[in-house]
């Protein structure tokens, strides 16, 4: 998995909120990510009134998943995580690649755009669901490329990611 992408922002579970609604549901969106460069997956169900607000069997749903992706061939590790709302915890400088790609309207887009310019923005993340909103760090790394040069953008898609996961720091892309 080294040297692959790591998408941190991903409704990968299966019924536990308003992302994959089953099994086949979780292992066709992770094929999606895979086809796409994503190596890594941290399944982050919304923590809510609304959806999950038992956390302790997250464990068990991830090691579900895991085991039906390798049983599929689908070769994506899967993290546990969660989604908390923006009240409960900052976003940590983390962006929707939808907003840069344009999912939110032109306005949302040029401001995102230039958070990312600005060195604001430390990784990109899909936030992906079945049916609206696909995997695809491919997208946010075109994206990003408009503000800053290549190399840096790639810091937000790659490196950044997965240094979260594997230090907890994230690495903040100066800005172009
Ligand atoms: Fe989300």
């Amino acid at each position: 998995m080294k040297g692959r992408r790591a998408d941190i922002h991903f409704h990968l579970l299966p019924g536990v909120d308003d992302g994959a609604a089953n099994l086949e549901e979780s292992v066709e969106l992770a094929r999606l990510a895979e086809a796409d460069g994503t190596g890594v997956i941290v399944a982050t169900p919304h923590v809510s009134a609304q959806y999950v607000t038992d956390v302790s069997d997250l464990p068990d749903r991830v090691a579900e998943v895991r085991a039906r992706l390798r049983l599929e061939g689908v070769d994506v590790d899967v993290r546990c995580g969660g989604e908390l709302r923006h009240d409960m915890v900052g976003r940590l400088g983390q962006s929707d690649l939808d907003t840069i790609a344009g999912g939110y309207g032109a306005e949302a887009e040029r401001h995102a755009l230039w958070l990312v310019g600005a060195g604001v923005v430390t990784c990109l993340a899909s936030d992906a669901h079945p049916g609206w909103r696909g995997p695809g760090l491919g997208v946010g790394l075109e994206k990003a490329s408009w503000a800053l040069t290549r190399a840096r953008a790639r810091i937000l898609t790659d490196s950044a990611p997965r240094a979260l996961l594997e230090h907890g720091t994230p690495i903040v892309a100066p800005a172009a």
